[in-house]
């Protein structure tokens, strides 16, 4: 065994049953659900690498703590509870529930965001940018080179281009860009975090600018992890210490607790700023509720005041980086084409390398996704020429993005190290074959969004 594995820092104490159909069954179920994903039933999936979004374990702390549930509509001690716990990790005295992150960024981008305006970031999220989008404005992705190479080892591909983020201040100056944002760790390109040296830089420049600098922080936990193992001067702080810093660097943030609140559901914003706080209730009374729920249960409140404390916690931190490293590792000894270096939530595999006799156009990805469900049931995402294809409204035609990945999320304390040691023996005996996978073609898309909808069929 290698000296740097660790094994669960947890043992289970309540168990989900899961259920391994035969590979004949998973061939019709697959092919009734038109080769996509998102048409399967959880219940015919054995291992579900889907997402690692609201699909995380709570500890019996949370669980405990949602005994304690306050459900009165204002003023509950839940809220307080969670109010607290985001203050000391933020230090952002304004805190506001929402029932998900993308009903968080939509209240603050109606806020901010305005018809021309530019918002730099890292890396948007989806979500983010659509809501940015919807208000006229247009986001600006300004991640450094390193970033979207998949080959390239650069331990913070998360990093935003700081020469391009004054280049940005200065072509549109403060009055067109309402804020920065930072998204930690960057989900479109792997989960790669952004280092506390890059992270201050750009806290130095909104302030020069007089420009706010918010952050995501879906994934701060994880990133804060990076920051402790990787960046020189920080391996003796704590990663809470961490979290502060970076904190101190900005002016809010907007969080999906999905990812590193470890809860299923809710959200909230937090902010330096009275006034936009004030907004904020304004808007979140209409939409989301009182603001001292904000779309979320009493006991909602409480689980994810108890996971936001666990999930600064080294022990967990090291086993939930590290069994995302050790399925990457097993990958990479058998020589699986995978993007470097794995982040904090999935391991990527790069389509086109896996699969150089099938074009984009046949979606490499999503073929090897769809063999990895027939041969083992496990449930991955193409995020690649399928989700991120783009139309020509004139001719029809699609161009197809750079990278073409296969997306094995892990859940946050769910599986075991056998279990992934499973989903490699699979990836790896589907690697020794590969000459024998086929093309997919589309039959079926929506106009928007359509790896959620779409069907194919085999060439
Ligand atoms: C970085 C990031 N921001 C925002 C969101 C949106 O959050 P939610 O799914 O809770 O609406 C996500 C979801 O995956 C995300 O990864």
């Amino acid at each position: 065994m290698p000296a740097d594995f660790l094994a669960e820092p947890y043992k289970i104490k309540m168990v989900e049953p899961i259920r391994m159909t035969s590979r004949e069954e998973r061939e019709g179920l697959i092919k009734e659900a038109g080769y996509n994903m998102f048409f399967l039933r959880a219940e015919d999936v054995y291992i579900d690498l889907l997402t690692d979004s609201g699909t995380s374990a709570m500890s019996q702390e949370q669980w405990a703590a949602m005994m304690l549930g306050d459900e009165a509509y204002a003023g509950s001690r839940s809220f307080y509870r969670l109010k607290d716990a985001v203050e000391s990790i933020t230090g952002y005295p304004y805190v506001l529930p929402a029932h998900q992150g993308r009903a968080a960024e939509k209240i603050v981008m109606d806020i901010l965001v305005r018809e021309g305006m530019v918002i730099p970031g890292n890396m948007h999220f989806d979500t983010t940018r659509a809501h940015m989008q919807l208000r006229g404005g247009k986001p600006l992705d300004l991640i450094v080179p390193e970033g979207l190479d998949p080959t390239s080892s650069h331990p913070f591909k998360g990093n935003i281009d700081l020469e391009k983020l004054e280049n940005a201040l200065n072509i549109h100056g403060k009055e067109k860009v309402p804020f920065i944002l930072i998204t930690i760790t960057c989900n479109n390109n792997g989960g790669q975090p952004a280092s506390l040296g890059n992270i201050k830089s750009a806290g130095e420049i909104s302030r020069r600018y007089g420009v706010p600098l918010f952050f995501d922080i879906a994934r701060f936990a994880e990133n804060c992890f990076f920051i402790h193992m990787r960046e020189e001067g920080y391996g003796q702080k704590t990663v809470r210490e961490i979290a502060r810093e970076i904190f101190a660097c900005g002016d809010g943030c907007m969080m999906s607790s999905k990812k590193d609140g470890l809860v299923n559901m809710g959200g909230f914003m937090a902010f330096n700023d009275r006034p936009l706080h004030e907004q904020a209730c304004q808007l979140s009374i209409i939409n989301e509720g009182f603001p001292t729920y904000g779309g979320m249960a009493g006991r909602d409140m409480d689980a994810l005041a108890r996971g936001l404390e666990d999930v600064l916690e080294l022990s967990y931190l090291q086993f939930r980086i590290g069994q995302v490293a050790y399925l990457a590792r097993l990958l990479r000894e058998a020589g699986v084409p995978i993007v470097e270096p794995s982040g904090g939530h999935a391991v990527y595999i790069d389509g086109r390398r896996f699969l150089p006799h099938i074009p984009q156009e046949q979606f490499p990805a999503q073929v090897i996704s769809v063999a990895l469900y027939i041969e083992g049931g496990i449930r991955t995402l193409e995020l690649g020429s399928i989700a991120f294809a783009e139309k020509d409204e004139k001719t029809g035609a699609y161009s197809y993005p750079q990278l073409d990945l296969l997306r094995l999320a892990i859940p946050r304390r769910v599986y075991t190290n056998s279990h992934m040691e499973y989903v490699a023996s699979h990836v790896i005996d589907l690697y020794k074959r590969r000459e024998d996978l086929k093309g997919l073609k589309m039959v079926y898309q929506p106009s928007v969004a359509r790896h959620f909808t779409c069907r194919m069929e085999f060439l």
